[in-house]
């Protein structure tokens, strides 16, 4: 198994470009199951979730050609298969997101259950509660959800989450465009991604209100068609490149960020001492001082993302003075609170906070995570540390980070990949 090996103390300085966001481009993969027609995915990152997914679409029928040097994805073909197993699945939870389309679409689908995870126990209740009211019919068999849609396909429905999920809001959005009649979704989850979605899903040919808000209203209709969509640049990447060049002290242009994809990360980037400014082609994260605790809550989008708190936990551990770090969206997010603490970090965690006292100085060590926003906090914490941090189990990096050792080196860090 491959390792990354970093030498802590160095500043970062340069431009790193940001990849097509990862959590936009695996929906957005799904939908392609709404068509026979070609779906075109341009600024497609190059990561092995999208791999998986592309496994998944292909054992369902569909052609897929992934261009990497011209970051293209195209889908077209229908689906002869309506079964995802659990070997796909189990890999990635993601997974789910073709059971929305296949219903909607071809009126049966049989997908693996995707169990539970590092992250907590993340159960998949919300999607076929939304699925159910639209008509499905679902029962869960041997570790599969086998689902029906009526006579005459799904129908329109208002659905009312009592929890944001981002899944299930993606699910049922892509359900709802081949669905008869309308659906609301309220309380919907209005991530970017789910944003990005909403668009891809319109230039296809579907009928959505609310685009951007926790209210999505779509009229179904009979049929989609071809498109070419862009994926939106990757926030969460873009912030743990924040995360990365505040802890060195550098400075960074994140080339293609959208500072309103990134709200409530820089607003406590700035808090904590960080400058984060707009310019032409992305936004500039540059520290000349001292780091200052702040407290944050992780909380749905436009609040602090879940997605960004092991990486923010990381910067914190050495900043002046304390920071409270409270986890709203997973139980049991806080993986790395004991490899950090091994790399000289005081971090004492209680549930669902965790009190960070920043130290003057962290050393490096081996470390390994058990999830991929974890894994990458690692490194942010290795590239302050002084001394050797080794980190294990890259392949978590590798399911949602695009040549995370390329682009930190090109900006002046220590850091290799150390096959294995
Ligand atoms: C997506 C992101 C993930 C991010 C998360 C929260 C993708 C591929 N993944 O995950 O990176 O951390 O959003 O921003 O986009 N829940 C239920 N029942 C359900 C569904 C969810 O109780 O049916 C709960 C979950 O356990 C969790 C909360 O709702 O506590 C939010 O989960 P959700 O937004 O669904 O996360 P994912 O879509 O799995």
């Amino acid at each position: 198994m491959d390792r990354i090996r970093i030498r802590g103390g160095r500043a970062l300085n340069g431009s790193i470009p940001i990849s097509g966001a990862k959590n936009a481009g695996l929906p957005l993969m799904a939908a392609a199951l709404l068509t026979d027609q070609p779906l075109t995915l341009t600024n497609a990152p190059d990561l092995a979730d999208i791999a998986t997914m592309s496994g998944l679409l292909r054992q369902h029928g569909l052609s897929l050609e992934h261009d990497k040097t011209a970051r293209t994805i195209t889908m077209s073909g229908a689906a002869t298969n309506l079964e995802a197993p659990y070997d796909l699945v189990r890999k990635m939870r993601a997974s789910i997101l073709v059971l929305g389309p296949l219903l909607a679409r071809y009126g049966q689908a049989r997908v693996s259950l995707p169990g539970g995870c590092a992250i907590g126990t993340r159960p998949v209740d919300l999607h076929l509660k939304g699925l159910e009211q639209m008509g499905a019919e679902i029962n869960l068999e041997a570790g599969y959800i086998d689902a029906k849609a009526p006579k005459g396909g799904l129908k329109g429905a208002k659905i009312y989450f009592n929890q944001v999920s981002v899944g299930a809001t993606e699910n049922l959005l892509i359900a709802a465009t081949l669905a008869d009649g309308v659906t609301e979704l309220v309380n919907a989850a209005r991530e970017p991604e789910i944003t990005d979605l909403a668009h891809c899903l319109i230039a296809m040919g579907a009928k959505i209100e609310g685009v951007g808000t926790d209210r999505l209203r779509i009229e179904g209709v009979s049929s989609l068609h071809a498109a070419t969509h862009p994926v939106v640049p990757d926030r969460i990447e873009a912030g743990t490149f924040a995360c990365a060049a505040a802890i060195t002290g550098g400075s960074v242009l994140l080339e293609g960020a959208k500072l309103e994809h990134l709200g409530a990360v820089i607003r406590v980037l700035r808090e904590a001492g960080v400058a984060v400014e707009q310019e032409e082609g992305g936004l500039r994260v540059s520290r000349l001082n001292g780091l200052h605790g702040v407290d944050v809550m992780t909380e749905p989008f436009p609040g602090f993302a879940t997605d960004m708190q092991a990486q923010f936990m990381a910067l914190m551990a050495v900043a002046e003075g304390a920071s409270m770090i409270t986890e709203t969206i997973f139980e049991n997010r806080f993986m790395h609170v004991p490899e950090l603490n091994r790399m000289g970090a005081n971090i004492n965690a209680h549930g669902s906070s965790a009190i960070v006292r920043g130290v003057k100085k962290l050393s490096g060590a081996p470390v390994m995570a058990t999830d991929l926003r974890a894994s990458v906090s690692l490194i942010i914490a290795g590239l302050a540390a002084g001394g050797e941090t080794i980190v294990n189990r890259v392949y978590h990096l590798d399911r949602g980070y695009e040549r995370i050792e390329q682009k930190l080196s090109a900006v002046g860090a220590d850091i290799e990949r150390i096959p294995g």
